[in-house]
Formats: C-alpha cells, structure tokens, sequence
C-alpha cells in the first residue's frame, strides 16, 4: 500500500460539502426554534439613555427584547470573559451594561417565532443615547501611541549605524483596515436539552474555547455546555474567540428556556475584528556592496480602548537578514472601535509587506538586483537569539521561484518592459511565518473489522484538516483511507487548541502518529497470542502496522493480521488515547519560508493594474498533502492580491461608521483578477521541528505577497506607492 502522506489525496469531506450534507451552525435544526436579531448601537461612544421595546413587542411573533435591562445573570467580572486567546485588557461583555464602545456593538436582541420577524422587530427598537466624542482615526491618534513590550531586543546601536550608513533607505508604509469575509456568516444554535443543559452549535476555529467561555460566563459545568462545529466556512482567524452570536444566544436560550438560533447579519460581521490598521516605518542601511548595517522598524497600530491587541509585525528581519544593528518597536494607539482580532498571518502580513517594500528600495538606492540583495544579506541563522534554525530553505525558495519565474530576462530599469500599450513590472519579496505546534490528545478506536476512528476537537476551518488526519492515521495505521473516519468539532472529544496559527497541521499528525504508536503496542501484545506467532519475539520498534498487519519491520513474512490479532485477544475494539506535547527547543528557531514572485501589467492612461502572474516558492516541512497544501497557498496568494490592490475598511470618522459593511463594496478579488498562480514546495526535510518534520502552510502563503506585487508596480511604472490599497487613483497622482 504506498503511502497517503505526500500525496494529493483530494478531501475526505469534499462530497459532503458539494452536496450539501456537511451542516453549518445554522443549519441545525431542533423543534421549536426561536430566532434572533440583533440591534447594534449607532454612535461609537457614549451611553445608552434609553431603550424603548414597546413598538417591536408589539409585533404579532415577537417573544421578548432582551437589553442590558433585563437580560439574565451573566458573569460581572473581566476576568470571567477571558477566552483562551483573548489579548490583555478588558474582554467586550454582550449587553452587560448601557456603555458604548463602538459603533455597531450589540445592544438589544430580538427574538421571534421567524427569523424575517426578529429582524423586522429588530428594525423597531428605539434608543436614545448620550454622546460622547471619539476618535476612529489611527493617524489622529498616531503621536499618543504608546509603546508596548519590544517584540525583539535591540542589537547594536541602529540609530548610529543608520546615520553612518553608505546607503540608506527610510519610508512609511500603511496598511488600511481589513476585514476577514467568511462566506459563511458568525451564527450559533443553542438547543435547550432541559436542565439546563445546552448543545451550542457555533461557527468557531475552537470548540472548547468557546466551551470554556460559555460555562465561565453563564457559570455552568463542562457537563453540562456542549459545543458542535462539525465544518466552518471559512474564519480565517475571526472565529479563534468566541464571538458575541454565541454569548447571545446562550443569553436568550436560557432566558427563554428554549432553543434559539441566531445569525449575524453580512453587516454586522464588520462589528467583530478586523486587521488592524498599520503605519510601519522602515529605515535600513547599508555599505556600497549591499550587506545591512542598520534596521530599524517601528509599527504604530490601532487597538480598542478595552483591549490592547498586537502582534509582531517588526522583529520579522532578525530571522531574515543578517544585520549588527537593530532596532524594533510597536506602539498601539486605542481607537473607539471594537477590538482588532487576528487575521491570517497576523503581525506577518502587513510588518514583512513593510520590511520587503523597503528592501526593494534600497536594492533601487544601491543599484542592486533585489533577489541578489537578499542573498547578500541571508541569514541562517535567528539572530535575536543567535540560534540556528530547525530547517531552512529559503536559498532554494529563491533559486526555484526564480528560475520558475524566468527571473533572470528582468531588465532592472523601471518603465522599460512593455507589452503593447501596457507596462509590465516584475517585483520579488520575501515570506515568513512561524512553525509553531501545541499540546493536542487524539483518540483512535481500531475495529476488528479493519476500521479506525479518529478523534480530536479540532476544528476544520476549510485547511483541510480532516483530509491531512485521514491520511496520516492511514499511513500510521497501515489501513486504506476510506476506512479511516475522523471525528473532530465536538468539545466532547479529546483536547485541541484552537486551530489557528498554523500550528494544527503538525500538532495533530504527531498525535495521531503517537496515538498509533500506542494501538500498535496494543495490537503486538495481541498478536504474541495467536498459536505459533511469528512475532512472539518482537519489540513494539520491531514492527510497524501495514495492509492491516502487523509486520515485522525485518522480515515482511513475518505478520499477523489486525482481525486474528483481536480475536485470538478476545477483543472487538482497541482504544488509545494520547497527547503530543512538543518539548520547548529554545536551541533552534521554528519557520516557514517562501520567495514570491509577481508579474504586473499597468494601463497607464486608466491606471489599471492587473496581476498577470505570481509564483510562489514556499518551504514548510514535509507537506502532508500537495492538493489541500496548494489550495491554502493559492488562497493566501489571491487575498494577496486583495491586499496589494482591492481591499481596505472605510471609516467614516465623523460618525466612528464603517462605511463599505457590505462584500459589494468591501472589495476582494473576483475571477477576473486573479491569472496565472504557481505554487512550488521546496522539499525540506526536518528531523528536528518534530517526529514527523511537519510545519503547517496556513498562514505562510499571505506573507510578502503584497510587497511582491507593489514592488513590480514601482518596477512597471517608477512609481512607489507605499499606502494600501494601490488603487488606480493612487498611481494617476
Ligand atoms: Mo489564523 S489568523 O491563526 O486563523
């Protein structure tokens, strides 16, 4: 039987998703259903006055109105509302009390026999509010911002370093606010089993995080709160905390004593995280030839004014290039807005889109080809540490996305390439991104009918995830794909941190391999019992399970098959259960790298920019599956593109609003806008990251796609816009 892993074994869930049998949180239906709508506040700041329910009470189908009035107990102090990823600060209590934070916070929730009702009821609440001035405008809050922990310390003096620099680049870049889009809307189902018991159907990247959360906050028992989230469209970082649907309709199942279903509406989605906006400033020097003297990278980003949120944008360069000098800081500025959450790459994303636009710029500063200005300056090793790293392959990035590119035919004088009426732009940048992992417990059942089960509450947001568990438990398992079944979602089942992070990938396969690894001593011990057993020797490293044996790793002869072991041992299910912890290594750094590579084409009287070509060369470990691994990088390198050209939040400051709350006129790329994509895994094998040298694509794909693209559109038409989007008005400026 030749091996799963490797492979592009196409999704063990696809059917169920294309036909519509995979069900989503709001598709679960129980008798006697009531629905829910949310009212959100107006006003970014201030209080409540007064909430007048009488109207939409009125409406024939209307159950109840609950506010900060009348809502059930829930928990009063911060600490209850912590979720297992919440940042420092003071977490958003739903409907707690008559304070607005921002605009499009949660303040009434509607419930009705129908949803069509809840909403039109919704639309009848009436509030009056006390006002108070807010401010929405990171750049108006810039120079307050203040100075959180240094994600890196500093090395050598920068700031000397810079000023005595041959070369020197310094620029401001910005990143807009972005919002994360899932198709499938924030909803939840809470079903009232009596007793207080409730099965909470949610979209979350975290079952029992959210299990937590509602127990804490409604100060239940684990027992007594079950959370189910068989399949997730899409989240992307939005649903790793809980979100305020669940905190509702737990609210209302328990005031009504009734199962309660509640969906946000596309609008309110804008109300619940977002990519914080970023002002990232780069300043780098360097000799004539090209090595770095000097770095430094400051990142000023927005939070709320309850919670501090942040992420590393700037320390990015210590595992990049090598450079005595360095400097990181980042400041947050709080706005009246509600809190930034995480989104793919987070911290990655918008710092290496700032870092790889600089080196593109100091490459033009030093007439240098800026792939050969990267590998003047590589490092091999993590230099805040001066550790090496577990793996890294990005050399080999560099030369294949290169070569694969056509890199060499690039004339390095900007406005010089043509195709017919249009200027064409070739631009390069670096990815990076973290290989992380996490304590995980997974549970395999093998039947004597040859058939394994395998269970973790993990979540699969749309990754994959299912489909990499199947294929590893095969191989570990030596039993064919279809007969392996994979359970995960369910808060009942073994413990799994969010997915998130990019860290299921590896911290999953390596339970499953030492869940395995368990079953197979069991199944030896089994068939030492079979009369005449050719492994009655053999030490649980003698053997390995293959073709549903259990074989000797020495003699292929020598087997017993899975079935006569159980039924000489008399039994008809064997159960392990196992967790992968991963020792801390603070010997070795842990990163995914990749080269990017993009192609523009600029209309220049119309100022359109298309993205003919991207190639993406991505080292991550062992790449459990070349199919689903492929679809996260070619995803990432779309949103990429929507980085790069389409996509930013619109605040309407005056009134502390979203503006675009809506995917028609948020925009992303469509079909149109996407062209030629390639994707190339560098192989790069690890004996050290983990067992089995996995190190997870989730998020590396996003990084340094957007500095790829605005780097070729410097390239195509000499003009260096360092704000986000690049909209075609920026570049007829
Ligand atoms: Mo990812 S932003 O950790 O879902």
């Amino acid at each position: 039987m030749a091996p799963y892993i490797g492979t592009a074994t196409s999704r063990v869930d696809g059917r169920a998703k294309v036909t519509g049998a995979a069900k989503y949180a709001a598709e679960f239906n129980t008798p006697g259903l009531a629905h829910g709508s949310v009212v959100t506040s107006t006003i970014a700041k201030g209080r409540i006055a007064r909430i007048d329910t009488r109207e939409a009470l009125r409406v024939p189908g209307v159950i109840a109105v609950l506010t900060h009035e009348n809502r059930p107990r829930m928990a009063g102090s911060d600490r209850a509302y912590m979720d297992d990823v919440a940042p420092g600060g003071s977490p958003f209590r739903p409907l707690y009390d008559d304070k607005i934070m921002f605009s499009g916070q949660p303040i009434a929730l509607v419930l009705a026999e129908d949803s069509e009702t809840a909403r039109f009821a919704a639309s009848l609440v009436s509030v009056a509010y006390d006002e108070k001035a807010h401010v929405t405008d990171l750049f108006q809050r810039r120079d307050k911002a203040k100075e959180i922990q240094r994600p890196s310390k500093p090395r050598g003096r920068a700031d000397k370093a810079f000023a005595a620099a041959e070369v020197r680049h310094q620029g401001e870049y910005f990143i807009p606010m972005e919002h994360h889009n899932p198709m499938e809307l924030f909803a939840s189902t809470v079903t009232w089993d009596g007793d207080g018991k409730l099965t909470v159907y949610d979209k979350t990247q975290g079952v029992q995080n959210v299990q937590r959360y509602v127990c804490s906050v409604f100060d239940r028992k684990p027992d007594e709160v079950r959370v189910i989230s068989p399949f997730v469209g899409g989240a992307f970082g939005s649903g790793l905390r809980p979100q305020y649907n669940v905190a509702l309709a737990v609210m209302a199942a328990r005031a009504l004593e009734r199962s309660v279903r509640l969906v946000l509406t596309r609008q309110q989605m804008y109300g619940l995280g977002y990519r914080p906006a970023t002002i990232e400033r780069v300043a780098l020097g360097a000799k004539a030839g090209g090595t770095l003297d000097a770095i430094t990278h400051e990142a000023i980003a927005m939070t709320s004014q309850y919670e501090d949120f942040a992420r590393n944008d700037t320390a990015w360069a210590d595992m990049l290039y090598k450079c005595a000098n360095t400097k990181y800081t980042h400041r947050l500025a709080p706005l009246d807005l509600c809190s930034p959450s995480d989104m793919r790459a987070p911290g990655a994303t918008t710092g290496v889109y700032a870092l790889e636009c600089a080196m593109d710029e100091l490459a033009v500063a030093l007439k240098l080809d800026p792939l050969e200005l990267r590998l003047r300056n590589y490092s091999d090793r993590e230099q805040n540490e001066d550790i090496p790293f577990t793996s890294k392959k990005l050399r080999e990035c560099y030369r294949q996305g290169a070569e694969a590119f056509g890199w060499d035919k690039r004339n390095p004088e900007p406005r010089t390439m043509r195709d017919g009426g249009e200027l064409v732009g070739w631009g390069m940048a670096t990815g990076i991104w973290e290989a992380l992992q996490m304590p995980i417990a997974v549970r395999i059942v093998v039947t004597a009918n040859g058939h394994a089960e395998v269970a973790c509450a993990t979540s699969d947001i749309g990754t994959g995830t299912y489909t990499i568990m199947a294929q590893v438990a095969a191989d570990m398992l030596g039993l064919p794909l279809d007969s392996i079944s994979i359970k995960l979602g369910d808060s009942a089942l073994p413990r799994s941190p969010v997915e998130g992070g990019s860290w299921i990938a590896a911290s999953v396969s390596n339970a499953i391999a030492t869940t395995s690894q368990a079953i197979r001593n069991e199944l030896l011990r089994l068939a030492k019992k079979v009369p005449a057993s050719p492994l009655v020797d053999a030490k649980p490293q003698d053997v390995a399970l293959a073709d549903g044996k259990i074989v000797s790793r020495w003699d292929a002869a020598r087997a017993v098959s899975i079935a006569d072991a159980m039924r000489q041992g008399g039994v008809d299910r064997i159960e392990q259960e196992k967790s992968a912890s991963f020792p801390d290594d603070d010997k070795h750094a842990r990163n995914t790298h990749s080269a990017i590579f993009a192609e523009v084409k600029v209309d220049e009287q119309l100022g359109v920019v298309r993205v003919t070509r991207i190639v993406s060369a991505v080292a991550a470990g062992r790449i459990l599956n070349t199919k689903t691994a492929r679809n996260q990088i070619m995803g990432s390198m779309v949103w990429g593109i929507g980085m790069a050209l389409h996509e930013e939040t619109l605040v309407d400051h005056k009134f502390g609003r979203v503006m675009n709350a809506n995917i028609a006129e948020y925009h992303v790329p469509v079909n149109a806008d996407v062209h030629d994509i390639e994707v190339i895994f560098v192989d790069e094998p690890d004996d050290i990251v983990n067992p089995l040298g996995v190190k997870g694509v989730g998020e590396i794909g996003i990084v340094g796609v957007a500095a790829a693209i605005a780097n070729a559109i410097y390239h195509a038409t000499g003009k260096r816009i360092r704000d986000l989007p690049i909209t075609l008005d920026k570049l007829q400026e």
